[in-house]
């Protein structure tokens, strides 16, 4: 059990040895730290149930709480707050475990399993800065759940089964009319490598796209070619298993290079097979109706305030939409591995097609009330006019631009003594650092401004700064241990600066329980800068290696230790890579 529960725990305790009862005990940090290190404002509670004075009851408490040896201080604030000090005996004693073994210092929870949908880009378009939010919050989701012991199922749940690759056969087919894909009588083989790159990519869709907009019968042939490959048409369905191929073989350099990853590469394609069935089980249930001669289901509920359209499941023309997808993929998920819960990392503005999904899910019974499915909303990177990010023309920015940039404004201040490949690699991790960090901070479902500047300053809040200061941990750390240092174990403290960190540590639980429960991950990223920052003033009022007393050179060496291994973690959690040396 984690430091601050097991002392709420006997603080709980206490109380009721001195004649009062309450439910539960809650200890946080001081405002007021030169009164004490916590306090416990739960006295005014007690005061209101017993009818008596908050200060009489106060005193009672310290009173007994004195006999403890837990603390070094106990006193009492205003009309009866409880001001509570560690002793650095029982202090130290908690740290030296999380040297040892720093999941003491994580609450784990009771095991149910998950399924996370992240990244989703649409393949034949190329990934752009929205991509980078999906993935990067929805991996670091992901990597949270799993340290607090839930199973997670990561899936990237591909858009490929829509418009855009029907819009890119479409011009392939007037560039090429003689491939053998476009052939209906072609019996033999098809090529085994796909007959363009994924750079072509990146230029026949927005080629296509654009001429779709403002040619209708353009339009309309992209939509027959889509709903050729929805059928599985021999020659297009091939072409189009190998243009998935290598722009999902492209999507998985990129997220590589930012250090997320799937469990499962599905997409919207492999859900095809549950569409018909989902649609007859609907039918079955009596939930479907026409409208304009499309099928939908009503998904209102008696208590709206805003409307909430029916969720349409078959278009007029016979094709299925984004929602039925999603209602098949859902199916899926059931079948394959009935979780217990289903986490959807989307761009905020998708909320009202997954309210729609959703209740159309449970209405149906495709998912039963106990299995929670979650939308999880991301708001908007902007640029700093305040709207979406653009390109210095305009453009939309694509993500592997985005984190060029973002590398080459790190590299005007980084260390000159790392050179050749070195100064690539690393460059590089600690870019993406530095663009992840800026991305998770604030809260997730809030907008907020890129700023490369800020983002890749070496001071302030930024992953750089972070890095560098990890990296500064372990060279001391390893330093000490070449000049034969013992690392460990925690015994003492010698002044504030140390017992700040110990005391910063003690909060690491609660930065995890709150990141959990908000599903955002600001609050890890917050605490982090602040574990590291008071780390630092430590490191930097002290001589850890230079220091006399033995002892408690080895206590701090234990302390270091301590942190790091907790930064360790906060950063694998956030899915940044610690770099060798900076
Ligand atoms: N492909 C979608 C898009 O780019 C995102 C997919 C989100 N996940 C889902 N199950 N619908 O907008």
């Amino acid at each position: 059990m984690d430091f601050i529960k097991s002392q709420e725990e006997k603080l709980k305790g206490i109380i009721k040895e001195s004649g009062y009862e309450i439910e539960k005990v809650t200890l946080v940090p001081s405002s007021r730290p030169d009164l004490g290190q916590y306090q416990f404002n739960g006295v005014m509670e007690l005061a209101k149930i017993n009818k008596m004075n908050p200060r009489i009851i106060a005193d009672a408490i310290v009173e007994k709480m004195k006999e403890s040896s837990d603390y070094s201080d106990v006193n009492v604030a205003g009309p009866g707050f409880i001001n509570i000090t560690f002793s650095d005996d029982v202090l130290s004693r908690y740290i030296d475990e999380i040297r040892k073994d720093v999941n003491v210092n994580i609450e784990k929870q009771d095991k149910k399993k998950i399924v996370i949908d992240y990244g989703g880009p649409n393949v034949a378009k190329a990934l752009h800065v929205g991509h980078l939010r999906s993935a990067n919050i929805g991996e670091a989701l992901k990597r949270l759940a799993r340290e607090v012991n839930f199973e997670v199922i990561g899936d990237i749940h591909l858009g490929d089964w829509g418009r855009p690759l029907g819009l890119v056969i479409l011009e392939l087919k007037k560039r090429y009319p003689d491939w053998v894909y476009f052939n209906e009588n072609y019996e033999g083989d098809y090529p085994e490598t796909c007959p363009i790159e994924n750079k072509d990519l990146e230029e026949i869709y927005p080629y296509a796209s654009a001429k779709a907009k403002e040619d209708e019968e353009y339009l309309e042939e992209a939509r027959l070619i889509t709903t050729k490959l929805q059928q599985k048409e021999k020659g297009y369905y091939d072409l189009w298993k190998q243009i998935v191929k290598i722009s999902s073989d492209e999507v998985k350099r990129t997220y590589d290079k930012l250090n997320v990853s799937f469990d499962l590469w599905y997409g919207e394609s492999d859900a095809d097979e549950y569409v018909q069935p989902v649609i007859n089980y609907l039918k079955e249930k009596g939930l479907t109706s026409e409208s304009q001669g499309a099928l939908v289901i009503d998904v209102s509920l008696p208590g709206d305030t805003t409307e909430i359209p029916p969720l349409l499941l078959v278009k007029s023309n016979g094709a299925v939409s984004y929602e039925t997808t999603d209602l098949a993929t859902i199916w899926q998920r059931m079948k394959d591995f009935n979780p217990d819960e289903i986490w959807y990392v989307v761009d905020k503005r998708q909320e009202l097609h997954f309210e729609q999904v959703f209740r159309a899910a449970y209405k149906s019974g495709i998912v039963p009330e106990n299995v929670k499915l979650e939308f999880i909303g991301f708001g908007t990177m902007n640029g700093k006019d305040g709207k979406p990010f653009k390109t210095r023309d305009g453009g939309v920015m694509r993500l592997a631009e985005l984190m060029e940039t973002v590398r080459e404004e790190t590299l005007k201040k980084f260390n000159p003594n790392i050179t050749g490949k070195e100064r690539d690699e690393i460059s590089e991790l600690v870019s993406v650092g530095a663009l992840k960090y800026a991305d998770l901070l604030p809260n997730r479902s809030t907008d907020y401004i890129f700023d490369i500047e800020k983002f890749s300053d070496f001071n302030g809040k930024t992953g750089v700064y972070i890095l560098y200061s990890t990296v500064r941990m372990r060279s001391l750390l390893s330093k000490a241990k070449e000049a034969g240092e013992e690392i460990g174990s925690v015994t003492k403290f010698a002044n504030e600066t140390d017992r700040n960190v110990a005391l910063k540590l003690l909060e690491m639980p609660s930065s995890i329980n709150e990141a959990m429960y908000d599903k955002s991950l600001s609050e890890i990223s917050e605490y982090l800068y602040q574990l590291i920052n008071t780390y630092n003033n430590f490191y930097n009022a002290n001589k850890v290696l230079g220091e006399e007393d033995v002892e408690l050179k080895k206590s701090w060496l234990g302390l270091t230790k301590a942190t790091y291994n907790a930064v360790s973690v906060l950063l694998n959690i956030l899915g940044i890579e610690e770099p060798e040396k900076m």
